[in-house]
């Protein structure tokens, strides 16, 4: 329940909708007790956490290290603070890689950081959406839904979001991808951006290259920017398993973070965007905090400079979670029997397996329930589907999302629960 107090304060229009929880909030809260609850026999499927993969552990320690021993390094990155855009020779850095990387016509000036890729998206949203002075409400327009649950509680205004249900192709016997359309994209004068995240947090969808110059297209004609959330993207960190074309245009805000890479604590975000759009997020972060965290900044900006950072990624991670999903989804196919009406989302990229239980007897919060008894933690689909006009629509409590980044035992076990349950609802429908 949403209180509109604070203790014996009352709370402003912000206040009650950021200092009173979130359904997303609660439930995170809900599979941290159960985890601490359930110490080393839970088997956690539900957080977003990237793994820790050896080799790039090893790398920022070896960073910290190097840090550590070059005269005055340390002292710079904990003891100063850094412009509010970011550490301008990493901004310089930033922009010379996808210069030379991609052929972007890009300068510092169209690069800024901010305290994760979370912080960009709240300041973005907040900042080109809402309530305007004339009294209109404008939107984010998600041209597809499920999207990043992340995004849903950001609005310090009313409601942020508009989205659109995808199209769905049935891809075999168990796998499905979604698509976006475009017969039902409408952009009104209420709609003041486009955002996607690709790949797609939850699906692991990708959209292709097609859909992302026709939104693009569809951005510059009405005079509103695409924001393309790039958390898992190339060229950094690359947690994309297919062929997917980077864009950056003038109307395009391109987002990237160092959290998938492996660095979630430093809380390092970056934006790419045309120069007012940096300088505005500078002075929002500015006015909020001030300035972002250095440590992220200080670690990167030698594998930045050097490129190096495209081999990690490319080389390390990039595999490291292409195999994860790939045996994943054997594991589906092991413990899933054939006769259960599943497919699983083409895993196209980022850190999870999104499963699509059509028909399913029950809703995927209680499924959540139910594979919560047996120790497995996952998170319902519903989450994933907000800015919906339509609440008709079954397929939103028909989805999981499975993450793959755990150690292998515990993610094959988890699956052959889940196989388990979902014939045992199945099968009580029947009976
Ligand atoms: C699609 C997407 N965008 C943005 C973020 C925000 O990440 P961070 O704030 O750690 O950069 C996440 C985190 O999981 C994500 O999945």
């Amino acid at each position: 329940m949403v209180s509109s107090k604070i203790g014996p304060w009352e709370l402003s229009v912000f206040g009650q909708r950021l200092s009173q929880g979130s359904g997303i909030g609660e439930l995170m809260d809900d599979l941290g007790h159960a985890l601490a609850a359930g110490g080393d026999k839970v088997l956690m499927l539900g957080g977003g956490q990237p793994a820790h993969i050896p080799e790039v552990d090893a790398l920022w320690r070896a960073r910290l290290t190097e840090i550590m021993a070059a005269p005055g390094e340390l002292e710079h990155v904990l003891g100063n603070y850094e412009p509010p855009a970011g550490n301008t020779a990493l901004r310089q850095s930033i922009a010379h890689l996808f210069r030379r990387t991609f052929g972007w016509p890009l300068s510092e000036e169209n690069v800024g950081i901010t305290s994760g890729g979370q912080a960009a998206f709240f300041l973005l949203f907040n900042a080109l959406a809402g309530r305007f002075p004339d009294g209109q409400q404008k939107k984010i327009l998600l041209p597809l839904v499920p999207e990043y649950i992340g995004y849903a509680d950001q609005s310090v205004g009313g409601p942020l979001f508009r989205s659109v249900r995808p199209t769905i192709e049935r891809l075999g016997d168990h796998q499905f991808k979604y698509c976006v359309d475009f017969e039902n994209i409408v952009v009104n004068d209420d709609v003041a951006a486009i955002c996607v995240s690709r790949p797609t947090n939850p699906s692991g969808n990708v959209l292709t290259d097609e859909e992302i110059a026709r939104l693009s297209e569809i951005a510059k004609e009405h005079n509103v920017p695409l924001i393309i959330d790039n958390a898992y993207g190339a060229p950094f960190p690359d947690v994309i398993f297919g062929n997917a074309t980077p864009v950056w245009d003038e109307h395009i805000i391109l987002t990237l973070s160092l959290s998938k890479l492996g660095l979630p604590g430093t809380r390092t975000g970056i934006v790419i965007a045309q120069k007012e759009v940096i300088d505005s997020l500078a002075s929002m972060t500015s006015i909020a905090g001030l300035a972002n965290g250095n440590v992220g900044q200080a670690i990167v900006q030698p594998l930045i400079e050097s490129g190096e950072i495209l081999r990690l990624s490319a080389e390390v991670i990039k595999p490291f979670y292409q195999r994860r999903s790939r045996q994943a989804l054997a594991w589906v196919d092991e413990h899933f029997d054939d006769a259960l009406a599943y497919r699983v989302h083409k895993s196209e990229g980022a850190l999870f397996l999104w499963i699509w239980f059509e028909g399913l007897p029950i809703t995927s919060r209680q499924l959540y329930e139910r594979l919560k008894e047996r120790g497995v933690l996952v998170v319902p689909g519903n989450y994933f589907f907000f800015g919906l006009d339509d609440d008709q629509w079954k397929h939103r409590h028909e989805c999981l999302r499975v993450n793959f980044t755990m150690p292998e035992a515990i993610v094959k076990e988890g699956i052959r629960i889940i196989g388990e349950e979902v014939a045992r609802a199945y099968a009580a429908a029947d009976s």
